[in-house]
């Protein structure tokens, strides 16, 4: 069986991935740059780094753990997860249920975004026995209620998704959705005599660092549940947890769940469930991109990937990703250095500033391994410009750099 599979963009979930992982004995980076030379961006799984992350959320974690699919819907790295105990799966489209749904037949599949199609509502629940929705607006709770079409034996799990004040999350997610308070209880009141199962969802902003977040956002779900004065059976504390970046070194897992468990006790509602959707804390870790250089210019470097590839993140949002350097030729060794990168496309805005650290003589032709781009790099991926190919392996190696407090995987 190959290692390697050239892959498309511009249809990601389409994808066939080519080596289950431990199939066989996987490579290392440095082996695969070694021997493909590869001079198109080589996306490099690590699923023994995702399995361990996904045991180590779940063991700390007191309820079910839905992994939310769009962070990285490559299959090789749902294998993974569920090779690490996964079964729950935080969908927002219906592209995602199918692919879910085709993989893992047995999976619980949840359809958690606030605003959906309705064929996807009725595909979802009627094909793929999607049974649980979220919603933030009454418009939304009637639209699936028509197209679930429900009978008194069949009734769907509704749940409210909360907006959340300003956490100080890298990424805020209540200013698009998330009902206000008031909405929020009238909505669960609405809903009740609707659901099989009631829930309450919030999402505390990606790459949020701050574990009092949940505390506070906890407690205000608990105010709304009980202003509503219906029994709700689920809290979906949603996703957030924060990864390891060069200038990020979050709280260790075991400080956001201390934080969770006493909100959760002060609640006093020992019948409700938690759940949690991470997509960046399980998977961050497991994908790096291998880049070739192709033109230096002082401390910019011209590599083949950047905002419109698997680095949007390093655009826009700024985020630093650790860099190591694989020589395209024998070399002495040099002192590190910062350097920019620019990427292929024709558009001054694909840059990307870092800085990025690398050995100092670093030519056209080398080869840099930038890490932590497991979650919202691969799957970020465009056609711009005509740079619509790569390739994926699945290899061996660690982490480039551990989550605090987590044994490193194997
Ligand atoms: C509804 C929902 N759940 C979970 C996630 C995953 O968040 P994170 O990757 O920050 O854990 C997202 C991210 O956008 C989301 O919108």
């Amino acid at each position: 069986m190959s290692l390697i599979e050239n892959r498309a963009a511009i249809a990601p979930l389409q994808r066939r991935v080519s080596l289950r992982a431990g199939a066989q004995t996987l490579p290392s980076v440095a082996e695969m740059v070694a021997s493909l030379r590869p001079s198109e961006p080589l996306h490099c799984i690590r699923p023994a780094v995702i399995s361990s992350a996904a045991q180590n959320f779940a063991a700390a974690f007191n309820g079910d753990v839905l992994y939310a699919v769009k962070c990285n819907p490559e299959p090789a790295v749902l294998r993974a997860l569920w090779d690490g105990g996964i079964r729950h799966f935080d969908c927002a489209s219906i592209s995602e249920v199918t692919l879910v749904r085709r993989l893992f037949p047995g999976a619980h599949i949840h359809f958690m975004h606030p605003v959906k199609s309705r064929p996807a509502i009725r595909e979802a629940w009627g094909l793929h026995g999607v049974r649980d929705f979220v919603l933030d607006s009454t418009s939304e709770l009637d639209k699936i209620m028509q197209e679930i079409g429900t009978t008194a034996d069949a009734r769907p799990g509704l749940f409210i998704r909360l907006a959340l004040p300003e956490t100080g999350a890298v990424i805020n997610l209540s200013k698009k959705f998330g009902a206000d308070f008031e909405t929020a209880v009238a909505l669960l009141r609405a809903a009740r005599p609707l659901a099989g199962r009631l829930g309450v969802a919030f999402h505390a902003g990606s790459q949020c660092l701050d574990p009092l977040a949940w505390r506070d956002a906890i407690a205000l779900a608990g105010e709304a549940m009980r202003a509503a004065g219906v029994r709700v059976d689920v809290l979906d504390i949603g996703g957030g947890f924060p990864a390891t970046y060069p200038d990020m070194e979050p709280p260790p897992l075991g400080a956001f769940m201390a934080e969770i468990d006493a909100a959760y006790e002060r609640l006093a509602m020992p019948w409700l469930k938690l759940w949690a959707e991470p997509g960046r804390a399980l998977v961050t870790g497991g994908g790096s991109v291998v880049v070739q250089v192709q033109l230096r210019k002082g401390n910019m470097l011209y590599i083949n990937d950047g905002v419109y590839g698997a680095l949007a993140d390093a655009g826009a949002l700024k985020f630093r990703f650790p860099t190591r350097l694989l020589h395209a030729r024998p070399s002495a060794g040099a002192p590190d250095a910062a350097f920019g990168f620019f990427g292929p496309s024709c558009d001054s805005l694909d840059v990307m500033n870092g800085p990025f650290i690398l050995p100092d003589d670093v030519r056209e032709g080398d080869w840099a391994e930038i890490g932590q781009l497991g979650a919202y790099g691969t799957c970020l991926r465009t056609a711009f410009n005509g740079f619509d190919r790569a390739a994926l392996v699945e290899v061996r190696d660690r982490a480039m750099l551990e989550a605090p407090g987590s044994e490193p995987a194997a």
